[in-house]
């Protein structure tokens, strides 16, 4: 019984594994190692990237995908989301690929679900394919990890991808800087992490901005764009001051002219797109861990265990 709920489950030469894989499927965007798989896309928030991506992945490596539509499923009818799952899992899909808006929903549904789940983004708890592509792209960039310093700017108290970060970037030896409006900040920061000024972010190898996340906010904490675009941006100007090795980063989607200028996601160091090309072959990778090879060295997926 093996999913990717968590990246706290991925030892440094899992990762290490994955990306070796990842950098083959960039290379090979085509196979057949999951020929006669199929795989269900449950989307229960919305998402262009990493749904299309996984599909593409699936797709690319000779699978089949069921695309799961919320509003035109049952659960309208009052099924629960628990019942709606095991229907899925009773029709023999191979994997479930599963985000959703619910923190701890992923582990609650591996109490019971057999077929590996992959988590496509929950609550604001962890984003873990996001994390690795973030990671990969990173690597590919620099050729390395270790002593690199990543600043992680905006909205962070709301953000997933950021919640997989501060567990994997530390114990790839990268160094994290949090920048953004003190109540987004993490209430306790984690190890490894620290906050610092917009200026001192900026001096960073790799300055990754989030978005800010109004769907999860209320009223009255969502604030005023222009406003916060002056403090926290990334703006034309800001970006001049980055060092030019640096590398400008996104999970995306982006909020253009809010947390960073137009001009800025088209900027020569900005990697926006790449991470997206990027994701695919992460997912790639990821599925044929999972799916494919069922190897019983390989158990850095037990979710499990927890
Ligand atoms: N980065 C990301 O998760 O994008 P989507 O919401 O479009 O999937």
């Amino acid at each position: 019984m093996r999913h990717l709920i968590s990246v706290t489950t991925l030892t440094p030469s899992d990762v290490e594994a994955l990306l070796e894989r990842a950098e083959y499927r960039l290379a090979h965007p085509n196979g057949q190692t999951l020929a006669q798989k199929v795989v269900a896309n449950l989307f229960f928030e919305p998402s262009t990237r990493t749904r299309f991506s996984f599909e593409m992945a699936i797709k690319r490596l000779g699978g089949e995908t069921l695309n799961f539509q919320p509003s035109t499923s049952s659960i309208n009818k009052g099924e629960s989301l628990e019942d709606t799952i095991r229907t899925i899992e009773a029709m023999g899909v191979d994997a479930m690929v599963i985000r959703h808006g619910e923190n701890g929903i992923m582990h609650r549904l591996t109490k019971f679900v057999k077929v590996p789940i992959i988590n496509a983004g929950e609550g604001t708890n962890e984003h873990p394919t996001q994390c690795l592509l973030d990671v990969f792209t990173i690597k590919q960039a620099f050729g390395r990890l270790s002593g690199l310093q990543v600043a992680i700017i905006g909205d962070v108290l709301h953000s997933r991808v950021a919640g997989s970060h501060f567990n994997l970037l530390p114990r790839l030896g990268m160094e994290i800087l949090l920048s953004g409006p003190f109540a987004w900040m993490p209430k306790q920061v984690p190890p490894g992490v620290c906050i610092v000024t917009m200026e001192e972010a900026l001096k960073a190898d790799v300055v990754m901005m989030l978005r800010v996340q109004k769907e999860r906010m209320n009223a009255i904490e969502i604030p005023d764009f222009k406003a916060y675009r002056q403090m926290f941006g990334l703006t034309v100007n800001r970006a001049r001051l980055l060092k030019p090795h640096a590398i400008i980063m996104h999970p995306s989607p982006v909020n253009r002219g809010v947390e960073i200028d137009s001009e800025v996601v088209e900027h020569p160091q900005s990697v926006i797109f790449r991470q997206v090309t990027n994701g695919v072959a992460v997912r790639m990778a990821v599925l044929e861990e999972l799916i494919q090879e069922r190897r019983p060295d390989r158990l850095w997926v037990t979710a499990s265990a927890q």
